[in-house]
């Protein structure tokens, strides 16, 4: 083989090992930001549900819950702050052990701790129980959230 054709050989395969990097680090950055099949972007349910049920608990964890129907309020949203520990991890938006970790550990069990407090009406422990779960909000954010 002639030192040129080499040269030839040795461009292609760097040419194609670029296009491995670039096409598996795009669909990375991907993942986190929309998911893998679903329309629905992680923004959107940052927006929709992290937000909007961890502003709802804390202010109406800020004193005791005036009746049934405001503890059922409360109920609402720990139900879908675990539920989201779910939704967060499905349709291949979970890049690496940092978001597995704040999804599956951090945000599943403190939430599943918040339910139960909640359903016990205990509004001390649901407090404890809300900052642990909240704690997943920077563990994944210092990370992930550019
Ligand atoms: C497993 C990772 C992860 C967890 C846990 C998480 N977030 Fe996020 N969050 C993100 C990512 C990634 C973005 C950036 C999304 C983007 O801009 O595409 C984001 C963005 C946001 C945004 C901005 C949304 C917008 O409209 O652009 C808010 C608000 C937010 N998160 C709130 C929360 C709260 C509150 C919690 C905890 C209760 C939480 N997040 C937990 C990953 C996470």
């Amino acid at each position: 083989m002639s030192k040129t054709r080499n040269g030839t050989i040795a461009f292609w395969c760097l040419c194609a090992a670029a296009l491995v990097v670039a096409v598996v680090g795009g669909s990375v950055i991907a993942q986190v930001t929309q998911g893998k099949t679903r329309p629905m972007k992680t923004s959107h349910w940052m927006a929709g549900v992290m937000k909007t049920s961890s502003g709802a608990l804390r202010k109406g964890l800020s004193s005791t819950p005036a009746d049934d129907k405001a503890w059922k309020q409360l109920e609402i949203s720990a139900a879908l702050l675990n539920e989201a520990s779910y939704v967060l991890m499905a349709d291949g938006r979970c890049p690496d052990a940092v978001w597995a970790n704040a999804v599956e550990k951090t945000l599943r069990e403190g939430s599943a701790s918040l339910l139960k407090a909640i359903e016990a009406k205990d509004v001390a422990a649901a407090k404890t129980a809300l900052s642990a779960t909240t704690k997943s909000c920077k563990e994944c954010h210092t990370k992930h959230r550019s």
